[in-house]
């Protein structure tokens, strides 16, 4: 099985067999832990964050603890990133003591930064572009409930973000039919989109990209995300883009209409906002299962970069 791994930067990067093995192995860890407990024995990880994190900051380091590992958090006490010294250096420092570089940044340069300098491999923990450990745990949540992710539905509603790009390409690379929804100018960058396609093409996806809310159709899974990601903050315009926003709200008239079960939330959720209190705390919803996940897919990625 071809699962040889350098980096985890972004997710047009891995192919569908090593997602699938990513897949698998997060799901065999989840269920085998003891047999896990030493894979990273002796093996620092230094973890980088620009912006804030619950749900990451948390899956990793426990998450190292649980593979045998020692992960250091380091946050912004010795400065922005790039700023107090070049991100190249910044690599090359923690090279000098890491095993791997675990990094939330706000930029997609200084992971690429990062990866290019670092003599260990790097994971993007969330950056502008891409949220990669996210998707790679949503389609270990879409493989418990459904097994094989190829037969279903999953569509995207709100902002085209981050979130969003790391969920359709690797919906795409694994032939699950995806449907993005958002909002007239804030579609996701043409760039993402043109990556998708080649890879919906070759996979045999069907791929719906529209700002028709209506034109969402028959779905099994309904996804969505802030309407405002970190570094995108700017309060003068929060009210204006609450409105715009309000006809793609995810909620019970919404996953009637199109027939979808499941809904999945990366979190934090803006109850009320993207989506309402009453189907984020529904049978429905699989968030916790997503935040779970987030662990076992992120202790995957680690083994399989140490076992090269
Ligand atoms: N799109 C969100 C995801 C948070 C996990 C953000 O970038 O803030």
């Amino acid at each position: 099985m071809s699962q040889q791994i350098t980096n985890f930067l972004a997710d047009d990067e891995l192919n569908k067999t090593q997602l699938l093995a990513l897949i698998e192995l997060a799901i065999n860890i989840k269920n085998n832990p003891a047999d896990y407990n030493q894979a990273l024995a002796g093996k620092s990880v230094a973890m980088i964050f620009e912006k804030p994190s619950l749900r990451t900051h948390v899956s990793f380091d426990m998450g190292i603890n649980k593979l045998g590992g020692h992960a250091l958090y380091l946050g912004q006490q010795n400065g922005k990133l790039g700023e107090r010294e070049r991100v190249s250096d910044y690599a090359k420092n923690l090279s000098c003591f890491s095993d791997a570089i675990v990094a939330r940044v706000f930029s997609h340069d200084s992971i690429q930064g990062l990866a290019e300098h670092a003599s260990v491999p790097v994971i993007n923990a969330l950056c502008d572009i891409y949220h990669p450990c996210q998707a790679l745990a949503d389609f270990v949540t879409l493989t418990e409930q459904f097994g094989d992710v190829s037969n279903i539905k999953l569509a995207y509603v709100g902002d085209g973000n981050n979130v969003s790009n790391s969920l359709m390409l690797m919906a795409a690379t694994l032939g699950v039919d995806f449907t993005l929804v958002t909002p007239v100018g804030y579609e996701a960058q043409a760039s993402i989109v043109e990556k998708t396609k080649a890879l919906a093409a070759a996979s045999g996806a069907r791929l719906t990209i529209t700002t028709d809310i209506n034109a969402i159709g028959a779905q099994d899974v309904i996804y969505t995300d802030t309407w405002i990601s970190m570094g995108d903050e700017d309060a003068s315009k929060k009210a204006e883009i609450l409105a715009h926003f309000a006809p793609y709200q995810v909620n019970h008239d919404l996953m009637k209409k199109s027939e979808a079960s499941v809904v999945m939330h990366c979190q934090p959720a803006h109850l009320e906002e993207e989506i309402t209190t009453a189907l984020f705390d529904s049978e429905m919803a699989v968030v916790f299962q997503q935040a779970e996940n987030r662990m076992w897919a992120q202790n995957a990625v680690l083994v399989t970069l140490f076992n090269k």
